[in-house]
């Protein structure tokens, strides 16, 4: 008999056909994240004329990663051990133009009735290691079905446009190695990581003086 596991009541087997409902369940909480998101996104702009997101990306991890992390945490390949283990299956990324856009987004998700919040890390405040800076939420969101409500967890990464190219590139240098990158390099891009916190700094200064620069302009033309 197939091993049998719920999902908030819902019931799955072993196999294809609930690999298929697992991807649909999942692309459609990403789905619901990224709608919100865009919805916050058009409010701003709205309410201050400016967009705090320059782009969204989201992904389905594919069955390979999954099964290797599953491997890397020690479980076995099961579909209820995926649901429980792995919380990345469904990720969303959203590149902020600024630091401070990053902390509003991630405070106006918190508020969102519909979403529950189940951790947070902040890797801006406390980098890794490795030099590795984005605000994560693991947050569920519930998918209506016709017969059920399930609450499908989703990761959210936010970070700004210049953490995103410093992690593109630590990505590919990372894969690259296999985890052993050379000292100096490792090295290197942790240098690199703080270059970009300076960037993000001054361009958030340089925003601020920008809008103050504007308004004393137009006050002088009163
Ligand atoms: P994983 O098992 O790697 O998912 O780690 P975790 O479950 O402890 O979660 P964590 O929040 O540390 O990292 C989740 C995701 O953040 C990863 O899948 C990457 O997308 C990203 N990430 C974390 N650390 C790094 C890093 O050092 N470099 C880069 N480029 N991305 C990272
Ligand atoms: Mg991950």
């Amino acid at each position: 008999m197939d091993k049998e596991f719920t999902l908030s009541g819902f019931s799955l087997g072993e196999g294809v056909d609930s690999w298929n409902t697992i991807t649909f369940l999942y692309n459609s909480a990403l789905k619901k994240v990224r709608t919100k998101v865009e919805i916050l996104n058009d409010e701003f702009q709205q309410v201050h004329q400016y967009n705090p997101i320059e782009y969204i990306k989201s992904r389905i991890k594919t069955p390979r990663s999954i099964v290797k992390k599953l491997k890397r945490y020690g479980y076995e390949s099961s579909i209820n051990n995926m649901v429980n283990y792995v919380n990345d299956i469904a990720g969303i990324r959203i590149v902020c133009s600024f630091t401070s856009d990053i902390y509003k987004l991630s405070e106006m998700l918190g508020k969102q009735n519909d979403l529950t919040v189940i951790s947070v890390k902040d890797y801006i405040r406390h980098p890794k290691e490795s030099g590795y800076k984005s605000y994560h939420m693991l947050v569920t969101v519930p998918v209506f079905l016709s017969e059920y409500t399930i609450d499908t967890k989703v990761e959210i990464q936010i970070r700004t446009m210049a953490m995103d190219f410093w992690a593109s590139l630590e990505h590919k240098i990372y894969y690259k190695f296999e985890g052993n990158a050379p000292a100096y390099i490792s090295r290197d891009l942790r240098e690199c990581s703080d270059i970009v916190s300076m960037l993000d700094a001054k361009m958030l200064q340089l925003n601020e003086a920008i809008k103050e620069a504007k308004a004393a302009q137009e006050d002088d033309m009163m």
